[in-house]
């Protein structure tokens, strides 16, 4: 197993602000899918070529199975990370969005300003999450048994089927 993390912010990026979002993104994934995962990181800023460009390294070059973004998902002017993640996915999942915004509406008004997508890129599960750290841990808190069953189907292990696929 192989997780990208993104972080996203043009403050993290120029090193004005510790980034807390990404190792909290490592802590809990890590937690979930144990000692073998390796994870790698990149930090960019809100800009549409460079969020894509970190994009298509995570999935294409480094082969993850997941990748996590945090940040840039609102609606100031610097927020772009749905803009580019849009280019860069081969089929849109809307259900982990709707989920996310959903449950975490009931808890956190501000919920409903989040952006976020997500979708695959060839065996890519790519994740938008929020900015904020705790923000990180409600949605992941609410999203990891859908991103297991994700990624079991995007390694063609659908845990459902009691009965080899046809040829
Ligand atoms: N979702 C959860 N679960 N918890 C939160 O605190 N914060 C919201 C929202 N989603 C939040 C959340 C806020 S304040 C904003 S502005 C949007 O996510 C977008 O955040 P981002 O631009 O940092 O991605």
């Amino acid at each position: 197993m192989k997780i990208g993390r993104i972080t996203i912010s043009d403050r993290a990026a120029a090193g004005q602000y510790a980034d807390l979002s990404g190792p909290e993104i490592e802590r809990l994934a890590g937690s979930w899918f144990g000692g073998g995962t390796e994870f790698v990181s990149l930090t960019v800023p809100d800009e549409v070529p460079l969020i894509v460009a970190a994009l298509t390294k995570a999935a294409d070059e480094w082969e993850c199975d997941l990748i996590l973004t945090t940040g840039g998902t609102g609606i100031s002017p610097r927020d772009v990370t749905p803009e580019a993640t849009r280019l860069v996915l081969h089929r849109e999942l809307p259900g982990f969005a709707e989920v996310m915004r959903m449950q975490s509406f009931a808890k956190v008004r501000t919920a409903i300003l989040s952006r976020a997508l997500a979708g695959v890129r060839g065996r890519t599960l790519i994740i938008n999450l929020p900015g904020k750290p705790s923000a990180v841990r409600e949605c992941l808190e609410i999203l990891g048994p859908a991103i297991g069953e994700g990624l079991a189907h995007l390694r063609g292990e659908d845990p459902h089927r009691t009965t080899p696929p046809q040829a």
